[in-house]
């Protein structure tokens, strides 16, 4: 097998959410304390490798924990932009990231899996949310703002999982609400009248900063919860952990047989995120 070191280019990370802070199963090969223009991201990023399924050579993934190493930063605190181009950096252009979700609708049960592909804007704009300012005009197209060639990767390895117990939706819309409050029941029935499907505090600005940067992305949310329109009980914190924490063993299949999947030979040009060159266009500004 190839001899790789610390220095080879990462071309795949994993962006953890609530409940998924590690990924054990991996070989930790490095943990890189970068630093970026917009401070340090959220966490020290683990190197960790894994072999490919296809020719054993140990393929870098990074992995980063959203809310710190000890969840001690709430979604309004977490600096995506710091996250994103520290991956950028590191040579990241695929970008798998979980995320602890509310359902919205009754057929989305606790602990199933939902792929969304699309996203309802519901922050509130405190959070830094473009790298494209500061006499730098551009703008980028969002009308998908997931990745859909990553999205059916990732939909075929979450299928393959289902005689082991993971329960997953193709589809899906998440509504991105600023929190770190939950909804009242007002929004939450607003929210469902939307056609949203599930709802998290995280999907935003990471998304659209992975888009600037050109880094495919695609979210797989994990259901902890029927938000407080179902009449099962109000969402609280210990419902969306204990739910996290009762699966997290499928959470962590999922994403390692999606990594299995991308460490594939034949998903090599996929992984680039060719696709997404060249999308930005300038409006003007100094560059
Ligand atoms: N994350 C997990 N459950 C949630 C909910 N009900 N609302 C917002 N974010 C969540």
């Amino acid at each position: 097998s190839s001899i790789r070191t610390i220095n080879d280019p990462v071309h795949i990370a994993v962006i953890g959410g609530t409940g998924l802070q590690s990924l054990p199963h991996f070989t930790h090969v490095a943990t890189l304390k970068p630093s970026t223009p917009w401070g340090p991201p959220s966490s020290p990023i683990s190197i960790l490798h894994h072999p490919s399924p296809t020719t054993g050579h140990a393929i870098p993934i990074a992995f980063l924990s959203r809310h710190g190493l000890h969840h001690e930063l709430a979604p309004h605190e977490v600096s995506s932009r710091a996250n994103i181009a520290a991956l950028r950096r590191l040579g990241v252009r695929t970008i798998i990231a979980f995320s602890a979700v509310g359902s919205l609708q009754e057929a989305i049960k606790p602990r199933d899996f939902v792929v969304p592909d699309q996203i309802i804007d519901r922050t509130k704009g405190v959070r830094p949310f473009t790298y494209f300012e500061g006499g730098m005009v551009g703008h980028v197209g969002f009308a998908d703002p997931f990745d859909g060639a990553l999205a059916e990767v990732v939909r075929r390895c979450g299928h393959s999982l289902e005689g082991e117990g993971v329960r997953l939706h193709d589809t899906g819309t998440v509504i991105c609400m600023e929190g770190p409050q939950f909804s009242t029941r007002a929004e939450s029935n607003m929210y469902r009248s939307f056609g949203g499907s599930v709802i998290n505090m995280s999907a935003l600005p990471e998304a659209k900063l992975a888009r600037e940067a050109e880094i495919g992305y695609q979210m797989i949310c994990m259901s902890t919860d029927y938000d407080c329109w179902h009449d099962s009980g109000d969402v609280t914190v210990e419902m969306v952990m204990g739910n996290m924490k009762a699966n997290a063993e499928n959470a962590r299949r999922f994403v390692g047989a999606v990594l299995d999947e991308l460490s594939k030979e034949e998903h090599a040009e996929l992984v680039l995120a060719k696709h997404l060159e060249g999308q930005t266009r300038f409006a003007g500004g100094i560059t």
